[in-house]
């Protein structure tokens, strides 16, 4: 057969090209390139509060029944199992310490995806045409940020302080739209509810009530909806209990709801959850039965099962005991090694796996900066640039990441020790 002499290149659509963030890929190949670094960059979850012997036993039940064991190994459907449907309900019900009837909450307003990241980039594809808009918070969840750039969304930042985002920033952000003729074209408001990743910070419960009350102020020409994310909800460890932005929107018309056991039981599992109102149903469920027709079935078969023992909710809290002395840790350390650094400042999260520190304006702690050199070859330690969870127009250089999931107290010590000499170079 002749070769021939000019193999033309491929021809890449839009979205791949839009999707070239890569972030999150780079993050990942520094680990592997660097093993000798400690990592507080990474967002895995604890290794040694992973559920094993939950899981084998589980499992090895679930599978124990020949009959059973056919329907779990067999594809399930687009929505999700039932099993797992109808155990949420009461599961979600007890989050908002309610009941399902209260609730009026039915396994059919429920979706299954695969982690919620899957919900996330359905929700994306549902509502975005390029050039429309969703408004985010400030430092917000830079996967995300990727999902919206590959759709072509325009992603604006709504200013944001340490109760989360601020409604009347919203509000006057909605008002310059609708001045610019661009209201329309705003589809989306995004926000992780509870411990955000990356800024620890929890929205404050009156700003979740006057935010859906904006969403539905300014669905005007059409519908302004809400993504709640709350991937963090359960990894509470102290502080205040937070109504859902979802429990706020009492007529359902306009916040997605979604969670995920990544986090709290096992990311290898990988289940989520989404909360639809009525109308996103039908959608979402056409564009993930194109995606994949239902996810993992056994997975979610699994989760059914654990949360009917009832070892699930040890689990968390054996999980929650965990997270709480490395946060400890890794706040301790910030006191011993960060105090005497002029400008330094960090969050003091009361839930979830980060936190978020700032360094003085004149250090930018990029991919491409010094301090990141410097951390990475001279001092061993690895964090996560900020300056990737903020949108394009409001983007700020100064900050870091930092992940207490994977190292022991010790290492997560060491970890900071290390990193604040990597500071002190540069101040
Ligand atoms: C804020 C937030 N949302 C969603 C996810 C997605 O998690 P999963 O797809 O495993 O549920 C993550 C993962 O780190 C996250 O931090």
């Amino acid at each position: 057969m002749n070769s021939p002499t000019h193999i033309p290149g491929v021809q890449f659509s839009n979205r791949t090209r839009w999707a070239s963030r890569g972030a999150i890929s780079f993050l990942m190949q520094q680990g592997v390139e660097n093993p000798g670094v400690l990592s507080l960059a990474a967002g895995l979850v604890d290794p040694d509060t992973l559920p094993v012997e939950l899981a084998q036993e589980q499992l090895s039940e679930l599978l124990a029944d020949d009959a059973r064991a056919r329907q779990c190994l067999q594809y399930g459907t687009t929505p999700g199992s039932e099993h797992l449907r109808g155990a949420l309900v009461p599961f979600f019900a007890e989050l908002e310490n309610s009941t399902p009837e209260e609730l009026d909450l039915q396994a059919e307003d429920l979706v299954l995806t695969t982690g919620s990241q899957q919900l996330l980039s359905l929700v994306c594809d549902a509502l975005f045409d390029p050039g429309d808009i969703c408004l985010v918070a400030a430092p917000t969840y830079f996967v995300f940020l990727g999902a919206l750039e590959a759709v072509g969304a325009r992603t604006i930042s709504v200013n944001t302080d340490e109760q989360g985002m601020c409604p009347d920033a919203l509000n006057q952000t909605l008002a310059d739209l609708e001045e610019e003729g661009e209201l329309g074209r705003v589809k989306l408001i995004y926000l992780v509810s509870y411990y955000e990743n990356p800024s620890g910070v929890s929205l404050a419960t009156e700003r979740r009530k006057q935010i859906v009350e904006l969403s539905k102020k300014w669905s005007k020409s059409q519908r302004l909806m809400i993504l709640e994310d709350a991937a963090y909800r359960e990894l509470q460890y102290d502080g205040e209990v937070y109504p859902s932005l979802w429990s706020f929107d009492t007529d359902r018309q306009n916040v997605i709801y979604t969670q995920t056991f990544s986090k709290s039981f096992s990311p290898g599992v990988r289940v989520g959850f989404g909360i639809l109102p009525d109308d996103l149903k039908k959608p979402i469920s056409d564009l993930k039965g194109n995606d994949d027709f239902g996810s993992a079935h056994l997975n979610q078969r699994l989760m059914a099962q654990v949360l009917g023992t009832g070892h699930y909710r040890d689990h968390v809290e054996r999980v929650k005991a965990s997270y709480t002395a490395k946060r400890d840790a890794m706040l301790a350390a910030a006191e011993n090694y960060f105090s005497d650094l002029e400008g330094v400042t960090w969050q003091h999260p009361h839930g979830g796996l980060y936190v978020w520190m700032s360094l003085p304006e004149s250090i930018p702690t990029g991919f491409d900066s010094p301090l990141f050199e410097t951390a990475v070859q001279k001092h061993k330690v690895m964090y996560v640039p900020g300056e990737l969870c903020f949108a394009g127009d409001a983007v700020e250089r100064n900050h870091m990441r930092l992940s207490y999931g994977v190292l022991t107290p010790e290492r997560i010590g060491e970890g900071m020790k290390s990193l604040s000499h990597a500071i002190r170079e540069f101040l």
